[in-house]
């Protein structure tokens, strides 16, 4: 969304916001149009309360709270789903939630700004489509593409911020822990994309979260100082450390995640090495609370940063995470578009 017309929006007001399209059943929920015609770019971007909001949605959907009438949310509507990188969950889920809510998505592959620009593309789509997924490797190309473009853009993962899938991973502990406040989410491994949107998420509803990562893999210094600032005023407890057992103790959940994210490729020697001791094994997780669930964002690298024991044992929660990828997709479409 540009900024004229993010003015256009709020100089309409509420009844714009109230009655997109003449459809909107989300309205059984207080302020459920308040994300009509946002971005979704990052979780530092969107408040406590639209956190929750999109997390109650996705389970009402999971749960088919909606008839059957009800469930169109998108009927007509198109979708553009941009990927510089490989996807499996994040295509798929955008893909089929677009379908299930009666509408369809465009998948389109390779790097932005080659043959046009990022600009000129987010300008084209604005013009034939309702919204704009992006997967990209620069941040900024996310931000550029949702400076040149009406129609809401989702951040579908940059090298800053995953929001899709903290939104999923949410509604996981929510669905294991039966609530969200005052439990302790543990994340051993690198200070990355998925990091970033974690730990902001945590802070912002008062979870406490702590990491463990190898000196020099710390989450992206900003987003850290955000996260602190935002925990003062939530009550959440945030730690940094680069003792495993540490983080891990008193954990409801422990999370992991690749060691080199997509991109990272020609480091893959050195992370390996430097990673060494950050593994989320069975031995690490009974330090953790005797009820602890483990999580992955997926895709895996067994034997790498989990055990194949962890990722198919009984505490795991990852499949559970990537089947609500689905529900907390439609919840994002049904909810900006
Ligand atoms: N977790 C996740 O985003 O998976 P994909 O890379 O397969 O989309
Ligand atoms: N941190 C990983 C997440 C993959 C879903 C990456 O960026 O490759």
């Amino acid at each position: 969304m540009n900024d004229e017309s993010a003015a256009a929006l709020n100089a309409q007001g509420s009844q714009r916001m109230s009655a997109p399209h003449g459809r909107s059943p989300l309205n059984y929920i207080f302020g459920a149009d308040q994300l009509r015609g946002r971005d979704i770019i990052g979780i530092e971007d969107l408040s406590k309360e639209e956190l929750l909001l999109i997390v109650q949605v996705a389970s009402d959907l999971k749960q088919n709270k909606f008839d059957s009438t009800q469930t169109q949310f998108s009927k007509g509507q198109t979708l553009a789903m941009l990927f510089e990188k490989p996807s499996l969950r994040t295509r798929v889920t955008f893909e089929a939630g677009m379908t299930q809510l009666g509408g369809s998505a465009i998948y389109l592959e390779g790097q932005l700004g080659i043959r046009e620009s990022v600009s000129d593309v987010a300008k084209n789509l604005d013009r034939w489509l309702d919204g704009i997924m992006a997967r990209t490797f620069d941040h900024e190309t996310v931000l550029q593409l949702a400076a040149n473009a009406k129609v809401p853009v989702i951040n579908g993962l940059s090298d800053r911020e995953h929001p899709c899938q903290a939104f999923a991973d949410f509604l996981t502990l929510q669905e294991h822990k039966g609530k969200l406040e005052g439990l302790k989410l543990a994340f051993i491994g690198d200070g990355n994309n998925v990091v970033n949107s974690l730990m902001l998420f945590a802070a912002k509803i008062g979870m406490h979260f702590s990491i463990a990562c190898p000196r020099g893999y710390e989450p992206v210094k900003e987003l850290w100082d955000i996260t602190l600032e935002l925990a003062k005023t939530t009550g959440s407890k945030i730690v940094l450390t680069d003792d495993p057992i540490d983080a891990v103790k008193d954990a409801d959940a422990v999370y992991t995640d690749t060691w080199v994210s997509m991109g990272q490729e020609s480091e893959s020697e050195k992370r390996i090495k430097d990673f060494k001791g950050f593994q989320v094994n069975s031995a690490l997780l009974a330090n953790a609370k005797s009820n602890v669930i483990a999580m992955h964002c997926l895709p895996a690298h067994r034997g790498y940063e989990i055990t194949d024991d962890v990722l198919d044992g009984n505490q795991s929660v990852v499949f559970d995470q990537a089947e609500n990828r689905l529900h907390a997709q439609k919840a994002v479409i049904a909810l900006t578009l």
